[in-house]
């Protein structure tokens, strides 16, 4: 029965995973995997995650199912966090707690074939590595966008409107809410609203992934473009990650929140999630949805939660600007000015594919063949070493 199946690639992030932990090299950096990493390069549990988790082992009486949508308190809070307090519960909206922010892709992945087959989501040209093979194996069709330029190292928005502007009315549309995976590089507000107004013009439906909620500017403010356009759009769908801004990766807690027409609409629209996620996983994992209700519910934990936040994105722009400090010491007449402009975990470096093989084999700095850095994995310890090795390679 199976004799006919290849063996596949290995995932080309996910691998670098297991080929920095066999690199015996002392002085091996890691900017691979999009994972947080303090001082130490250390990723630890939440203060406020783990404050949770004890409330939770306290109080928690019983493990029985949830149903297909989660835990209802959850998709409470979450949605108000994503779409603002004025909005939370609001009736247009529907939101299902999911096994991370790839699973909320899945499910929304299933709901736009049942909804239209032949749609086509446009998706920005790069985008995370591994939207295309699972939006696209759930039989989605797509078709690209240009986002970024690497020559002037900035988002094409000339070439994004333009595309954009010749879509055809119902397609979809998928915008990265905030820190776009891989180059990091967001639109401004001033480019959110020419964006909200083209949708809208011609009636396409956004499709926002937000992974990084928090870690660009705040958590307000990175909810921003998402509440824009659920005030001027009719649909919409939200797929959005508690991994990075709650630390809770392994714990697989994300959401997915879909935007109908109106009261009716979304009532269908929730039937349809639910079913969609019986015939996948039945029902999600509740831990990580029971410690951010908790951290969500209560005042205390919440704003505990909201400083270390604040601290996580502090330490991302620190590391930036040390970056190009030190690379105007080793590499001058370089410009890597961008790395500072950008937003959350990523940074496309700027250098060619033999390069990072280079910086690997040579040097034992691990990054994505795109050259995209994961900033988190900078230190101050580490950093005059990193800027030495790339440019060694330049
Ligand atoms: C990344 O882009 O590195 C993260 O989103 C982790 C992943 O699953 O790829």
């Amino acid at each position: 029965m199976f004799e006919n199946l290849k063996a596949q690639p290995a995932d080309a992030i996910l691998r670098l995973i297991s080929e920095y932990q066999n690199d015996s090299r002392p002085q091996k950096i890691d900017l691979g995997v999009g994972v947080y990493r303090n001082e130490k390069g250390e990723t630890p549990i939440l203060t406020s995650v783990k404050r949770a988790e004890k409330m939770l082992l306290a109080e928690q009486e019983s493990k029985t199912y949830l149903g297909s949508g989660g835990d209802p308190v959850f998709n409470d809070l979450i949605q108000g966090l994503i779409f603002g307090a004025d909005n939370a519960q609001h009736e247009r909206i529907v939101t299902l707690h999911t096994p991370g922010g790839s699973a909320a892709l899945c499910v929304a992945a299933g709901l736009i074939m049942r909804a239209r087959k032949d749609t086509t989501l446009w998706v920005p040209d790069p985008t995370w590595a591994n939207h295309v093979p699972l939006l696209g194996g759930a039989g989605v069709s797509l078709k690209t966008y240009s986002y970024y330029d690497p020559h002037s190292k900035s988002v094409r928005f000339n070439e994004l409107l333009e595309t954009l502007s010749s879509v055809p009315a119902g397609d979809m549309v998928l915008l990265h809410g905030c820190c776009h995976n891989p180059t990091g590089m967001d639109l401004s507000r001033d480019q959110w609203q020419q964006v909200a107004a083209l949708i809208t013009d011609r009636k396409l439906v956004p499709f926002v992934d937000m992974a990084y909620q928090g870690f660009a500017e705040g958590l307000e403010e990175d909810a921003w473009p998402v509440r824009l356009l659920f005030r001027k759009v009719p649909e919409m769908i939200v797929a959005a990650s508690c991994s990075k801004n709650f630390a809770l990766y392994r714990d697989r807690i994300g959401s997915l929140s879909i935007v109908g027409t109106d009261r009716a609409a979304r009532d269908i629209l929730r039937s349809q999630a639910h079913n969609i996620v019986r015939t996948m996983y039945s029902m999600p994992p509740d831990h990580g949805a029971a410690v951010v209700r908790r951290i969500l519910a209560n005042k205390d934990l919440n704003a505990e939660w909201i400083a270390e936040v604040n601290a996580m994105r502090g330490r991302l722009k620190a590391m930036r600007s040390k970056l190009v400090d030190a690379l105007k010491t080793t590499a001058p007449g370089h410009d890597f000015s961008h790395v500072t402009r950008a937003n959350g975990l990523f940074s496309f470096l700027g250098v060619n594919e033999a390069q990072v093989d280079k910086l690997k084999s040579e040097y034992g700095v691990y990054m994505v063949g795109s050259s995209r850095i994961n900033v988190a994995g900078i230190t101050s310890k580490n950093v005059g070493y990193l800027a030495e090795s790339v440019a060694a390679v330049l």
